[in-house]
């Protein structure tokens, strides 16, 4: 397949370009673009053919549920069995943005969306090349994230390209997704709202908004192995460099004495060794690739680097990963559960 690469600069509203991504999309193809979250790979939601097209280009499994994307609040009613109160508080607190909700579905929603489930993801972008995109369709547009499936969620055009030139008809080039991690999924069908996912909405957010709002235990690490997640999409191995990585987790000081003594030992096995820190302490390591998150205090700049600098480190062909954990507040936690499933549960925990 020929994949046509349109570059749009500066988030200009380049009107030729959209409608022929939006053509291609209401003729059932497959076109990547920028969303504020990372990029996502759309399809018409409505066809099943063209759904089926996603789950190719991707290599996902197909029972993993996609959420659909829409441009206006409009668009809700026809794709949802009913709009409770719970959901018109959280639309109008964080609608357009980075929250999905979980609805129960309508009957127009094809089963290859849904995975077979009797509920339905929505989410408005805040982006405007999504927004204008999928406004020029008039349709809801089934959207991953634009990566291979197994692959850090991309949050450049050059990961999309990279990824999935020759599998997808139109990749759209914008600039680095802003928050850099997927979006919250929030379940509503549940007694008390449930987290299925965290993201750039925080637990926190949605507490303040809604007061009790629980967390799917599939989320809090460690039990994530035996627990049956009811979210599909958590059961799969996600966000994974090529190399083993391992998170430590403790006060700063004792974090870097530990992955300087690692450092040390994979070294003399002859290992390279790659080292995921921060701004505060990149220069204590002596590891072979050594790559900054971000400032500590500066959370949002950290989930907006984390895939990115994953993705670095398959470049660099590194053997292990060492990687600082940082605190869970706010998006931390976002940024702690992506950590966790790239380091596939392994965490050390050190105390001073
Ligand atoms: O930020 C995002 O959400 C990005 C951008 C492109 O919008 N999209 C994204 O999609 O991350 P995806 O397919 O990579 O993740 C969707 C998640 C999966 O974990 C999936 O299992 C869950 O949402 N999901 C979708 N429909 C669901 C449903 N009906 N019930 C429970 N979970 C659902
Ligand atoms: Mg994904």
């Amino acid at each position: 397949m020929n994949t046509l690469v349109l570059t749009i600069e500066g988030n200009q509203q380049d009107q030729d370009k959209i409608q022929q991504a939006a053509q291609v999309l209401k003729e059932g193809g497959t076109v990547a673009f920028p969303t504020e979250t990372v990029y996502g790979l759309g399809a018409n939601g409505l066809d099943p053919k063209a759904v089926k097209k996603i789950y190719e280009a991707k290599g996902r499994p197909s029972d993993n549920p996609l959420i659909l994307h829409i441009a206006d609040k409009e668009e809700i009613k026809p794709l949802v069995a009913s709009i409770p109160p719970v959901a018109e508080k959280l639309i109008e607190a964080f609608w357009p943005g980075p929250l999905t909700i979980i609805f129960e579905k309508s009957s127009i929603i094809p089963k290859e969306v849904t995975g077979g489930l009797n509920t339905v993801a929505l989410r408005m972008p805040s982006h405007p090349i999504a927004h204008w995109l999928i406004k020029e369709t008039r349709l809801p547009i089934a959207a991953p994230s634009a990566n291979l499936s197994g692959k850090p969620s991309p949050t450049k055009a050059e990961h999309v390209i990279q990824d999935l030139t020759g599998r997808v008809d139109i990749i759209i080039e914008g600039d680095p997704s802003q928050i850099g991690l997927e979006s919250t999924v929030v379940d509503i069908t549940t007694p008390i709202p449930t987290i299925l996912r965290p993201g750039g909405i925080t637990y926190e957010d949605l507490q303040n908004l809604l007061g009790e709002v629980n967390i799917d235990p599939g989320i809090l690490d460690d039990l994530g192995q035996q627990y049956q997640p009811k979210s599909p999409g958590m059961k799969y191995t996600h966000y994974a460099p090529a190399a083993p990585m391992t998170m430590i987790e403790g006060p700063t000081k004792a974090v870097v004495e530990k992955i300087n003594a690692l450092t040390k030992e994979y070294q003399l096995q002859g290992k390279k060794v790659g080292i995921l820190a921060t701004v505060e302490t990149k220069d204590d390591y002596r590891g072979d690739i050594v790559l900054s998150l971000g400032q500590r205090d500066k959370p949002q700049s950290i989930a907006s680097n984390l895939f990115d600098l994953l993705r670095q480190f398959d470049k660099e062909k590194v053997d292990v990963i060492l990687a600082e954990s940082i605190s869970s507040q706010g998006i931390g936690f976002a940024i702690i559960n992506r950590m966790t499933k790239a380091a596939g549960h392994r965490i050390i925990h050190v105390a001073k």
